[in-house]
């Protein structure tokens, strides 16, 4: 008899594990960078700009020097004469660790004090006193571009002008043609405002080089311990065996922890000269005014249509504000990272795309907030674009869809910018969603508040968005192929240790890493232990952002334990005293195919490994798996909200969202909602209330919670989640990535459900976050309302 176990109870795929890390969080137990305390530890603080631009005429650090306890006083001046005042970013720039010649940023690191503790570090940054000759600041790609702007990186040989790339991709004479063919053409045009990742936990280094051994450790917050190891091994020439970057606990990170900060470099090189450890903790309005921000674009398109809701043609063009360094990563071969995703659900001939980036005088920008790398911003701008196409065909705006989206017998499909998308079922995810919201019913209801004077809206957000990358073939950062591994070591009681090159900030891959081990091998998920982040231990890897780990590393772990099987295999017939051939596998169980009850588990298997393997063959359980995706994965989504606008305010309330998701096979349902939860959440709060801007001389607007808003549990809406299930074709166990298509994927349906409530009003678009005064502008004033900082009144 075959005794194949029970899947579900072992913790393999599909089961609603709980979360085993939370074993320590939820007791206080994390480890987080603030939490190590090393031997002879010093406190390192940073000296920020006040202004957003400027020139620097000195800096006299002698006052903080004579400050009991300080340690180190290090200037932009002392960085470069070692050589170290700039550094390369990820995106083939530069970025000043120290200010030399200017502050390009309010909040740019101009010193650095390391003393005994951080108190003592924050007085003496405070006695350093900085001559500063303001110059104009520019704040919008508009102004970067203008005549007579100031230069901002004079600092670059052969940088004339504030433009940090034009870009293009697509086919533009086809979509030329399309419009030519068009009987109408959609416009519209807005502004994906800046926003924060803003991870809880901010920041923070600590550096500790041994003299003795010449091995440089780094704990350090970051999404991607390798690339980190990579990039110190090359500025810092020193062997990568030499380097040890040890990612702990992080509070969420979100791309905010991906770039390399120059609070980094300084930790490392001041351990480097006092020969202690040396730790920088980031405070929260160093977080929010410095580190990477995401967005930040200007978005106009247009698109091509027949009168019978065919879209026949795509234009658009962006404008993205990097701030005052290129440093977001993002694969090589794309300027604008993956804005060309936009459309992809959608059947359309032609389209094209022109990318421009500019410098101004604000933190660098770009980051891929929960996002594959732009892809937010193109699905907002494909949602929101649609819903004004349909609009203005007087179409019904789910029909427009269903119209336009790619059939489900039409994969693969190539995109009108040329991906290759595998496999979904988008008009059924939309069904269901208008199943659940009640769609029909709902506008009935809008139809009868209509004549009560009330506003009803509701919004539909549609989109399949590509995560995962690579393929090795196109997606690169700074030359490194985005591929990702695993590495599985069987102990001999059949317990076992499994190391990834992903780095989790929160997503849980402690408890999902491990089911897809039970599900492949039949080792139970509580006895298989999952470690990332330390670079001396883990296997080389490219981190965790883009929703890369499910698609990538997560393939890596079902391909290692493939290997392994496979060896256990060889065991079981040496065991089971028969050919290779004559054994079969049930989860976690080879039998003998002619007499099943003639079996040996896995565990059997792992003790011969080390006990009782046949003459030749090699002892041990273990291996490891490099994983290069053929493809991206292409989950979709569906998201819905309805709203009610208050007209005496401007106010909205949301009444309901259904989120439908299709994600592929999903490893750990519980976690998948959470993770669609936290994005709706963040979605929300982007589209509701997330406001972070700068004022006219570049000031940031928002450098603290209580401007810059995170909701709570209060203010967030409830959530009604739905699924569809359409396994990715290529990848080992037809998992797709989910982490980020709520955020991706639900502003739109927010804005969408109030500008269909404000129709009547003529009113196209607000840009985010819709604030009540915006809404109530549109409402009587009936115009757009841009979001765009303000222009110094000099600029006119
Ligand atoms: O790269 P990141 O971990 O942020 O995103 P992800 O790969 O989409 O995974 C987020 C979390 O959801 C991880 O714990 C995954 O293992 C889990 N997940 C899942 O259970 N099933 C899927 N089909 C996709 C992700």
């Amino acid at each position: 008899m075959a005794q194949a176990l029970d899947e579900i109870k072992i913790g393999g795929l599909g089961a609603s594990r709980r979360r085993v890390e939370d074993n320590r969080f939820i007791r206080g137990k994390g480890n987080y960078i603030d939490d190590i305390v090393l031997p002879g530890m010093l406190h390192m603080e940073i000296l920020r700009s006040p202004l957003a631009h400027a020139r620097i005429n000195s800096i006299d650090i002698s006052k903080a020097w004579d400050i009991p306890g300080v340690r180190l006083v290090l200037t932009g001046e002392m960085m470069a004469s070692r050589n170290l005042a700039w550094m390369p970013t990820l995106s083939y720039d530069t970025q000043a660790v120290l200010a030399t010649d200017k502050v390009r940023f309010q909040g740019q690191e101009v010193a650095c004090v390391i003393a005994d503790d951080p108190y003592i570090a924050k007085d003496a940054c405070e006695a350093i006193v900085v001559d500063y000759e303001p110059l104009p600041a520019i704040v919008s790609p508009q102004q970067a571009v203008a005549e007579g702007a100031p230069l901002i990186r004079d600092d670059k040989e052969n940088q004339h002008d504030n433009v940090v790339y034009d870009w293009e991709v697509g086919d533009k004479e086809g979509t030329d043609r399309a419009f030519a063919a068009a009987d109408v053409i959609s416009e519209l045009e807005l502004h994906y405002p800046r926003s924060h990742p803003s991870p809880l936990e901010c920041c923070g280094s600590i550096a500790d080089f041994n003299r003795a051994t010449s091995k440089l450790t780094v704990y350090m917050t970051t999404q991607a311990p390798h690339i980190i190891r990579a990039a110190v091994a090359l500025v810092a020439e020193l062997p990568e065996q030499m380097i040890r970057i040890i990612s702990p606990d992080l509070g969420g990170g979100f791309g905010n922890k991906v770039p390399v900060y120059p609070g980094y470099v300084m930790s490392i090189l001041a351990s480097i000269l006092l020969e202690r450890p040396v730790k920088w903790i980031e405070d929260r309005t160093g977080n929010l005014i410095s580190t990477g921000f995401a967005r930040d674009i200007y978005l106009r398109g247009e698109m091509a249509l027949r009168q019978d809701g065919k879209i026949l043609g795509v234009r658009m063009r962006t404008d993205a504000d990097h701030g005052a360094f290129f440093s977001d990563a993002q694969p090589s071969k794309f300027k604008i990272g993956l804005m060309h995703s936009a459309f992809s659900c959608y059947d359309i001939p032609a389209a094209h795309l022109t990318a421009r980036g500019t410098y101004t005088n604000k933190a660098p920008g770009g980051v891929a907030y929960r996002c594959s790398f732009r892809v937010t911003e193109a699905m907002f701008f494909q949602e929101r674009m649609v819903q004004a196409a349909a609009d203005d065909l007087g179409i019904d705006q789910a029909e427009f869809r269903r119209i336009n989206f790619v059939r489900d017998d039409d994969f693969p499909h190539r995109t009108p910018f040329g991906f290759l998308t595998d496999s979904g079922q988008y008009g059924k995810c939309l069904d269901v969603g208008l199943e659940a919201v009640g769609y029909q019913d709902f506008l009935r209801q809008k139809e009868e508040a209509k004549r009560e004077g009330r506003l009803l809206g509701i919004g539909i957000s549609t989109m399949t968005e590509p995560l995962g990358a690579g393929n090795s073939r196109e997606y690169d950062i700074l030359g490194i192929k985005m591929f990702d591994s695993a590495e599985l070591r069987v102990h001999m009681t059949g317990k076992a240790l499994l190391r990834t090159g992903a780095k989790t900030q929160g997503q849980g891959h402690e408890t999902t890493w491990a089911q897809i081990v039970a599900h492949e091998l039949g080792i139970p998920a509580e006895d298989v232990t999952v470690e990332e982040g330390d670079t001396d231990t883990a296997p080389f890897g490219m981190g965790t952002y883009a929703s890369r780990s499910t698609p990538v590393a997560g393939a890596a772990v079902a391909m290692v334990s493939r290997k392994v099987r496979a060896k256990a295999r060889k065991l079981a017939a040496h065991l089971l005293e028969v050919s290779e051939d004559d054994i079969e596998w049930e989860l976690g169980r080879f039998y003998v195919r002619s007499a099943p009850d003639r079996g040996v588990t896995i565990q059997e298997c792992a003790m011969a490994a080390y006990s009782n393997m046949p003459d030749g063959m090699e002892p041990g359980l273990e291996n490891n798996a490099y994983y290069d995706p053929p493809n991206l994965t292409w989950p979709f989504a569906c998201y819905i909200a309805t709203v009610e606008v208050d007209p005496e305010t401007g106010v909205w309330d949301v009444l309901n969202v259904v989120a439908v998701d299709d994600c592929g096979v999903r490893i750990n349902p519980m976690i998948v909602e959470g993770q669609i939860m936290g994005g709706l959440t963040e979605a929300y709060a982007m589209s509701s209330m997330q406001f972070i801007t700068f004022d006219a001389d570049g000031n940031c607007v928002g450098s603290n919670y209580m401007d810059y808003l995170l909701p709570t549990a209060w203010e967030t809406p409830g959530f009604e989640l739905h699924e569809v299930v359409t396994p990715c074709p290529h990848h080992p166990i037809g998992a797709k990535g989910i982490g980020e298509c709520a955020t991706v994927g639900g502003p739109a349906a927010f804005v969408n459900a109030v500008m269909d409530a404000l129709r009547d009003t003529g009113a196209r678009n607000i840009d985010m976050p819709l604030l009540p005064d915006r809404v109530y502008e549109a409402l009587t004033e009936r115009h757009d309302v841009s979001g765009a900082p303000p222009v110094r009144s000099d600029d006119g």
